[in-house]
């Protein structure tokens, strides 16, 4: 029995233990009695598993490089465990590079991604060190060249080739098709490369490649890298030295168990193995949802249960501003009472913001729920909180980090007089 509970446990962190839903070993109603409500919750149990799942699917393919895609969740506890697993960072602006290499991320295992890098970016990048550039134009390119000719640097850099293949997942998040700002066309990249290897200051010596997130099929990922091994032997045949790889992220991550799961890592390696396995690069990998997605919930409280014309309103003291990604992609995410009593409602799940886009849920079927008592919004461990905003005043949530039978604040509830006082008045209006 012991075991079976064990079993449940290490493959959802985030179990019922008793009456309440835990974090690992912490009850979730102790993380909000203390830290109070909104709050994210991250578990280490759960990130590891998911880094140690992506290690192991990769290993075969020699010595890759797991970089994990900082946007998806820059916390640094959670940077720090993940340095801790070996992965290095995937960056895409001086901020990340910054919270990467504070958390103990070696500059040697960081790439840096994005189609508007600045100057002051890369000159951040050359001097602290950095593994790869990923460049998207000849004119970023160019700017590069001199920036690192200025340093007596030389910037070890790829192209991200953009390889015109549907991604399948939401426009909003889909990067790869033409239409794109991403990267250079395929078309355009021998010329791309035949002019980068005479621009001093640039060591030109890979491929990238990242077609969008939240992919749920293998195939659009597959016929992206089928091209880019078609261009690396082009390349190689016009005297490129291709030493690196770089895949991008992309994988989805399940938000509702009910829907059919997503390719796992295991699949997601066999498939780079057939496809990649003989190209004789170093392959990078920058996944971002699938090492946190399911390794974080936002934990709210319900402010009150208001009746509606149809169905009632569950008002939580979370809004878009905490999670905008039901808002902002119409996303999906999975919704349970902290402690849950059996019996089930439908209604929609909202937060107290002023705008109707402020809905996590229309008529949906949730544990039945009162004013005062707890409720997870499940999958909030990756874009999540980095999307936080302060729209209606509402100061940035915490962050908790949970190890085993401990926990740590590992980012503060934004205090109030930061979030008003961070305004100034103009000499005119000074009183
Ligand atoms: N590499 C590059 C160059 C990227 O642009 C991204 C994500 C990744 C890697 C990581 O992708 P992942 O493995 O996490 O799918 N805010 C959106 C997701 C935006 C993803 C942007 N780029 C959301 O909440 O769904």
């Amino acid at each position: 029995m012991r075991s079976l509970q064990d079993k449940a446990e290490s493959m959802d962190p985030f179990h019922r233990r008793g009456a309440a839903i835990h974090c690992e070993g912490v009850p979730l109603e102790r993380i909000a009695d203390e830290v109070g409500t909104p709050v994210y919750v991250y578990s280490t149990a759960g990130m590891q598993r998911q880094a140690r799942a992506l290690k192991a699917a990769l290993s075969p393919l020699g010595d890759p490089l797991i970089a994990f895609a900082v946007k998806a969740n820059p916390n640094a506890a959670v940077l720090a465990t993940l340095a801790a697993e070996g992965l290095g960072a995937d960056v895409v602006s001086g901020g990340e590079y910054r919270r990467a290499r504070a958390a103990g991320i070696p500059a040697g295992k960081i790439v840096f991604s994005g189609v508007g890098k600045t100057e002051a970016e890369m000159r951040l990048a050359l001097e602290g060190g950095i593994c790869q550039l990923n460049l998207e134009s000849m004119s970023e390119a160019e700017m590069l060249s001199e920036v690192a000719l200025s340093m007596g640097r030389t910037a070890p850099v790829g192209f991200r080739v953009n390889p015109d293949v549907a991604a399948g997942s939401h426009a909003k998040i889909s990067t790869g098709a033409a239409h794109n700002k991403f990267g250079i066309s395929i078309a355009d990249a021998l010329q791309a490369y035949e002019r980068a290897r005479v621009l001093p200051g640039l060591e030109v010596r890979g491929v990238a490649v990242h077609i969008g997130s939240q992919l749920t099929s293998l195939e659009p990922l597959e016929a992206a890298f089928a091209k880019i091994g078609a261009l690396i032997r082009l390349l190689r045949a016009q005297g490129h030295e291709i030493r690196t790889a770089d895949l991008g992220g992309g994988l989805g991550v399940a938000y509702d168990p009910s829907a059919a799961a997503p390719p796992t890592p295991e699949d997601y390696g066999e498939m780079v193995g057939r496809v990649a396995g003989d190209w004789g690069a170093r392959l990078i990998f920058e996944p971002g949802r699938i090492i946190v997605g399911n390794a974080g919930v936002l934990l709210a409280r319900v402010i009150r249960v208001k009746p509606g014309p149809d169905r009632p309103f569950v008002i939580l003291d979370a809004a878009m501003n905490d999670l905008l990604r039901p808002s902002l992609y119409d996303a999906w995410h999975a919704i349970e009472a902290v402690v849950p009593t059996g019996e089930r409602m439908i209604a929609d799940i909202v937060g107290p913001i002023c705008e109707t886009g402020d809905t996590f849920a229309v008529a949906r079927s949730i544990d039945r729920v009162a004013g005062g008592e707890l409720m997870i919004i499940r999958t909030a461990g990756a874009y999540a909180a980095t999307m936080a905003s302060t729209y209606n005043s509402r100061p940035l949530p915490p962050e908790v980090l949970v190890n085993g039978e401990q926990w740590a604040v590992v980012r503060d509830r934004q205090e109030m007089d930061a979030l008003i006082g961070a305004d100034k008045m103009p000499a005119w209006l000074a009183r």
